[in-house]
């Protein structure tokens, strides 16, 4: 066993984990931050993104030992201070970009970390760099649109 640091969503937190556990595992099962899902395991879908250093990556493709030092943003990072839905979530929301809701967490935080890059994506960059994340529900289109809602509200 070995003790990891790390700051997540602004606090500093600390824990014991294996040399083998993933970063998935020990946001959702050390921390609590159940938000983060876990659909694969295989860095296939895209359901456990979540930023590390300002960098959006598949937390079940990176051990926790790796990101001890770092800076970790979860979706419930994503929310405002009073517990309401930040602007990208928000988005997601009103151009109904989620029907189980499944991929979503991972599809914000792809979305974010897209938006921190390039606030005027066009539809094509937009599919290009959600590649990696995987729905079932949607047919993305309402992914899309909600992503160019909170890119207008960024700008905005
Ligand atoms: S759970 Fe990480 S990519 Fe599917
Ligand atoms: S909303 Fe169901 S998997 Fe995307």
């Amino acid at each position: 066993m070995a003790t990891v640091h790390m700051v997540v969503n602004g606090r500093e937190v600390s824990g014991e984990v294996e040399g083998r556990t993933l970063l998935s595992d020990f946001l959702r099962n050390g921390l609590k931050l159940t938000g983060t899902h876990i659909g694969c395991d295989t860095s296939q879908c895209g359901a456990c993104v979540v930023h590390v250093n300002g960098k959006a990556i598949k937390s079940c493709t990176m051990f926790a030992l790796e990101a001890s030092d770092s800076t970790v943003t979860t979706i419930e990072g994503m929310a405002n201070e009073d517990g309401s839905l930040g602007i990208v979530q928000q988005a997601f929301q009103d151009h109904h970009g989620l029907q189980c809701g499944f991929c979503t967490p991972g599809m914000v935080m792809s979305a974010a970390a897209l938006l921190s890059e390039n606030l005027t994506p066009g539809e094509a960059e937009i599919r290009d760099y959600l590649e990696g994340n995987i729905c079932r529900c949607t047919g993305y289109q309402n992914i899309v649109k909600a992503i160019q809602g909170a890119a207008e509200e960024l700008a905005a």
